[in-house]
This record gives structure tokens, sequence and C-alpha cells, in this order.
């Protein structure tokens, strides 16, 4: 038996879901009646202009609608709600600069702002259903920006601080982007970093003819090039503006933003989430998992660029109201005290970050005690989160006794960009905890773990992780590419409707917990960072000597995975000093192709890739290379079986 954590009795009794009886509760009632519960939901959760009618369509599955003739806007249900009920003086953002200095801004004071970035994109013509894409990095404006969207029906697209100038144009061209809102540096550890310029960059590759204006936010002061007609400064689109905007009431499916993702194949997928579903799933979980209340300060150390900094940055924390510390820095400046020090100074409650930040900041106070967690005050801590990969027993113990002090519930929350919100989560003040299990599925969510056939296995089974029911933040289509939509989450092999996630799992025998066993697809999670081996390949291939590359990740103590290429030259295979050479220069491509996160850790020149005789490359067998393991599986049907002794030399 592993040993579990019981929620605290004190925790429990001011819980939202205070045990697991009301849990099953919940359970029963989405099972009784699916529709009945989740339109309750809907209605107890969210302000609508003209309620819905309607809260499940599937006349069109796997093309569901919920509370299709419902209309609301999100930016109101994040901001106007709260003031009107006397919020308006509340913080919701503490602004955490990487300098180190802070400020407030208050509902009101956000509304003001949002309102007034709202009527300047109006004023450019940006309206109902055009696509904005945001390239910035953590600031108040970031979010503002993204709300601002968001009260006139304009649909968002951030795209990450760090892609490179062509991972931009890719998607500000599949968006059709009409904006591209950004700054002019960005300030990391320290160091200014280009945004504008990579902006500028990225429209000069062409394919962006949508792109009528650039807006810029002046954050450092740092020189930008100025193109007249153009580029505005965020401070001259806003001048002038009155801080009132009516909000744009849009039906509850309308799409609220679209964000790139990685899968096993091809370019990224522009995943496009509606307006209702998400943001009651983005509301309800801060309620659940975070046990969000009035008095909490929530900090998710995410960035906007990615999921996380959506639904737990700028959407969930808003719509419930709640004070939350936005960081613009990194873990590890001035210090790897950083987050300690951060939580001590705002008096965090609810702390909410990654795997591998947690697993470095170990290492860190190993080698340096002074910034070691149980050197700050960190009293104001009550609850933990951890997001974007599977975390392992030490780290999750040390995050739970270091960090936590024992007393705070820790949330292994499992989810995706496509699942818009949590899935399968402990509710901190109801599950008994089993470091590494992400335990039950929330309520209403119908996950499951299906063979390759799609049947159900027994519990202690490992399998393919699923969900058998549409729930109302999934995922709506893939933008431009609905054929894809269908064919990745919904493949006619499972039946064509269970919802594939692309996880393994595994449920536990006697308690009936999930615990994630990894990415079923070629899909890599490097640092929680999402990315498929094949635009890595592709990336690694558009390179001049570059004749065929394969990629696969290799486990990593901090990072989860690392990516290790095997790279096929159209010249001679180089030794010594000039394969050394050679691989930076390939790293260095790779991450300007796509941006440094996608850079390989290591690359290995071969004079050919591992392939069965029909040409497919066996990435099984580089898997086990790449670990520095032995193949003992029957080659025999490969084409040349003699390549693996070389590729294993190849270090
Ligand atoms: C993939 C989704 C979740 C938002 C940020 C990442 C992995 C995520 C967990 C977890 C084990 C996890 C899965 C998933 N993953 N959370 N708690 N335990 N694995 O979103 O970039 O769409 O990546 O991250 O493999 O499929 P994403």
């Amino acid at each position: 038996m592993q040993s579990t954590y019981l929620p605290p009795s004190a925790f429990s009794a001011r819980a939202a879901i205070p045990d697991m009886d009301a849990y099953h509760a919940l359970c029963a009632h989405a099972e009784r009646d699916y529709e009945g519960y989740w339109g309750m939901q809907a209605r107890a959760n969210l302000d609508w202009q003209v309620p819905f009618t309607r809260v499940l369509d599937e006349s069109e599955a796997p093309f569901y609608r919920w509370f299709g003739d419902g209309r609301l806007n999100v930016s109101y249900n994040c901001l106007d709600r709260h003031i009107e009920r006397g919020l308006g003086g509340k913080t919701a953002i503490i602004f955490e600069a990487d300098d180190g200095a802070f400020s407030h801004v208050t509902y009101s004071g956000l509304h003001a702002r949002v309102c007034r970035i709202a009527n300047g994109l109006r004023a450019r013509g940006v309206g109902k259903g055009d696509r904005v894409v945001i390239y910035m990095a953590m600031s108040v404006e970031g979010v503002a920006a993204m709300l601002a969207c968001a009260r006139i029906g304009a649909t968002h697209s951030v795209v990450f601080g760090g892609f490179s100038a062509k991972a931009l144009q890719e998607r500000i061209a599949d968006a059709g982007a009409c904006v591209v809102i950004t700054q002019d540096e960005q300030l990391r550890g320290g160091k200014r970093l280009p945004l504008k310029s990579i902006v500028d960059e990225a429209l000069a590759l062409g394919g962006c003819g949508s792109v009528k204006h650039v807006v810029v936010y002046q954050r450092t002061g740092g020189g930008v090039t100025h193109v007249s007609d153009r580029d505005i400064w965020l401070h001259d689109l806003m001048a002038d503006q009155p801080e009132r905007c009516e909000p744009e009431w849009v039906g509850a499916e309308h799409p609220l933003f679209i964000l790139y993702t990685s899968g096993s194949t091809g370019t990224p997928k522009g995943v496009q989430h509606a307006s209702g579903g998400y943001l009651l799933w983005a509301a309800l979980t801060m309620k659940w998992t975070f046990d969000i209340k009035p008095d909490d300060v929530y900090w998710c150390t995410a960035d906007i660029g990615w999921v996380t900094g959506h639904s737990y940055i700028a959407y969930g924390p808003t719509a419930v109201g709640a004070t939350q510390v936005i960081f613009e820095g990194v873990p590890t400046y001035p210090d790897a005290g950083r987050f300690w020090q951060t939580i001590e100074r705002h008096g965090v409650s609810i702390f909410y970050t990654a795997p591998t930040a947690i697993r470095s900041l170990i290492k860190a106070s190993d080698m340096d005690p002074a910034v070691h967690p149980t050197n700050y005050d960190l009293s104001t801590l009550r609850l933990l989160g951890s997001v974007g990969e599977p975390i392992n027993p030490e780290a999750w113990l040390w995050y739970h006794r270091q960090v936590g002090g024992e007393r705070c519930p820790v949330v292994d929350t499992f989810w995706q960009t496509e699942t818009g919100g949590h899935m399968i989560t402990p509710l901190p003040g109801a599950t008994p905890l089993v470091p590494g299990s992400c335990t039950l599925a929330l309520p209403g969510i119908m996950a499951a773990v299906v063979d390759e056939a799609g049947q159900d296995v027994p519990d202690g089974q490992g399998g393919i992780l699923v969900v058998k029911r549409p729930w109302p933040s999934m995922i709506r289509t893939i933008w431009n590419n609905p054929k894809r939509y269908q064919a990745s989450y919904f493949p006619e092999e499972l039946g064509g409707a269970l919802y594939l996630a692309g996880d393994g799992a595994i449920r536990d025998k006697d308690t009936g917990y999930f615990t994630i066993t990894g990415r079923i697809d070629d899909v890599l999670n490097v640092s929680g960072h999402r990315m498929g081996t094949m635009e890595i390949e592709s990336a690694l291939v558009a390179h001049p000597l570059v004749a065929e590359a394969a990629v696969v990740g290799k486990p990593d103590d901090t990072t989860g995975e690392s990516i290790c290429a095997f790279v096929v030259l159209k010249k001679d295979r180089p030794g010594g000093a000039d394969a050394t050479a050679l691989a930076q220069e390939l790293r260095n491509w790779v991450a300007k192709e796509i941006g440094p996160i996608a850079k390989p850790r290591e690359v290995r020149f071969g004079d050919n890739l591992p392939k069965t005789r029909s040409g497919k490359i066996m990435r099984r067998l580089l898997r086990v290379l790449a670990q520095g393991g032995v193949v003992t599986q029957d080659v025999s049907t490969l084409e040349n079986p003699a390549i693996l002794d070389q590729l294993a030399k190849a270090v």
C-alpha cells in the first residue's frame, strides 16, 4: 500500500468540496442528468446576457456545441460583474517585475485598461471574429490585451515569446491575423531580449498580408524600428480612449482564442476554444481544484503563451474575482530563491508551478542552502499545485515538505491545451493524495482507460486515456482544419466517439486513481513544453547539409525529457571536432527555426537511420540508443541492422 496524505481537517472545513461524499454526489448528478448538471453549473458560475435554453447539441458530433443559444461576454464576466458587486477596489493583479519592483492593479484599474485597449483596437477596425496575435512577455498589458480582444469579440492567438520569427510567421499566417500586439523588448533574468524586431522579421518572411497594424507596448524603452502606417505604440493607441467600452455580446460558441500546440505530425495545430464553455470550466476549476477564496493570493508561474497562462492566469482567476501575482522574471534570478522570496513578499496562499521548476530548485538548494525554501517565511501558503508533466514522487514529497511545510495539499493537475482546463486532479479538501498520481477525474469528466479497439481495460492494466463524453471546455476544432480535428481526437480506430488525449494511463486496482504514463504519440514534453518530433525533424532537414533526421525523447532528471536528434548528412559523416562544431550549428539552427526550447540536447550523426524494409524509421530503437541502452529486440526486419552499432557509438 502506498502512503496516502489526507486533506488537513482545517482545510476541508472551509473547502468548496469538503469530502469525498460531496465529490461523489456531484459525479452522480452528472451521471444521472448530464445536461442538467452542466446547465446548472453554467447558470451558477457565469453571467449571461441572454440565457441559453439548450445545454449540449451533439447533432454534428464531434463538433459539439455547448450553451449554443446563450450570449455572454467573457471580459464582462472577468471584470464588470465583480465591479458591479463592489469589488472594484480589490487587487486583481500584483505585478512582480523581473527586477523586483512591484505594483498593484485593482479590478477597476484593469477594467479601465482593458476598455481603453478595446476601444483603441475598435477604432482601428478590429471587431468580432477578427484574429489578433499577441506576442508578449508576462505583463499586465499582455493579460489586458487578451481581455480586450474578448471584450470586442476578436479571437486572440497568443504566441509564446520564446518562439522564433519563423514560428511566429507561420502562426500569424495560419490565423490570418489583422493585428499583432507585441512589446519592444522583454526582461528576463536581468537581460533584455527583443520581441518587436522578431515581429518585423516574421512579417518580412511573407505570407502575413492580413496584418494591418502592429501595436507595441513600451516595456524597456529599447530602440525599435517604426514602420509608419503600420506600427503604433500601445500608449498612443490607448490615448484619449474612454475607460468604458460596451462589450460585444457573443454567442457561447464564439471562438475566444486559438492556441497553437504541437501534434505528432505536421505543422502546429491551432486549437480553437469557445467562449461560454471554456470560461465556465476555467471559473469552476478555480473554485474546485484551487478552492479559491476571496482573501487568497494566488500565483501561477506559467506564461500566457501556454494554455496554463490562459486558463489559470488570464481567465480563471479574473472570472472568480481573485487576487493574483503575475511574474515577469525567471525562477533563478537574482537567485534560485526568487519563487520563495516572492511568496513571502506578497503573502501567496495558492501556488501553482511545473515539476521542472521544482526539480531544478531542488538541485539549486542542494548546491546553495541559502536558497532553500525553509529559509523563507512561507506560512501563508495553504495549497500547492503542479502542472504540465508527471511529477515524480521524490519531487512531490519535497514540494509537500519543504515548500508546503506538510500542511498544504498538493494538486497534481492533468489536462491539455485541448481540454481547456483541469481534467484529472485531486480536490484539495477531499481527495486522499498519492504522490505521483493525479487521482480522479473531476465531476462530469468521463475519463477512462481503453485498449486499442476502444474497449475498457480493467483497473491495474495500462491503456489509452480517453474521455467518453464531450465537456464544455473542450477544443471545438483545429483552426482551418476540421478534418484534422476529427482524425486527431476522435479516431475511427476507437469508434469515432471517444476523445483521444494522446497519453497512456493506468488506474489503481484499489482506488481507481489514474497515473499518467506519458505520451503514446510522437510528442515530447521538455520542461513542460510540448513539442512534436516531426516539427524538430522538419527544422533539421531544412538545413542545407541535412539529408534526414529522426528525433526522440530521452528521460532527464530535471526537464522530464530531453531532445536527442539522429542526423544523416548529404555529405560524409563528420568526426571529432567537425562533428562537435556541426552539432552546435544544427542546435542553433533549430533554435532559429522554432525557438530555443526546441534545441536538441544531443545531435548524433550516422550514415543512415534504422529503417524497416518499407522505409519506416524505427524510433523505438532510437529511443533505446538515446538512453545509452543496447537494443535487445529482434532487428531482423531492419533494412540495415548494422547502423544501430554506428549510432550507439556516435555519442
Ligand atoms: C500534455 C499536455 C496541462 C497544461 C499545460 C500543458 C502532459 C500535463 C500533466 C500531469 C502528467 C501531464 C500530458 C499532456 N501533462 N499535465 N499533471 N501529469 N502529464 O499542456 O502543452 O497541451 O501538454 O502534458 O502528456 O498530454 P500541453
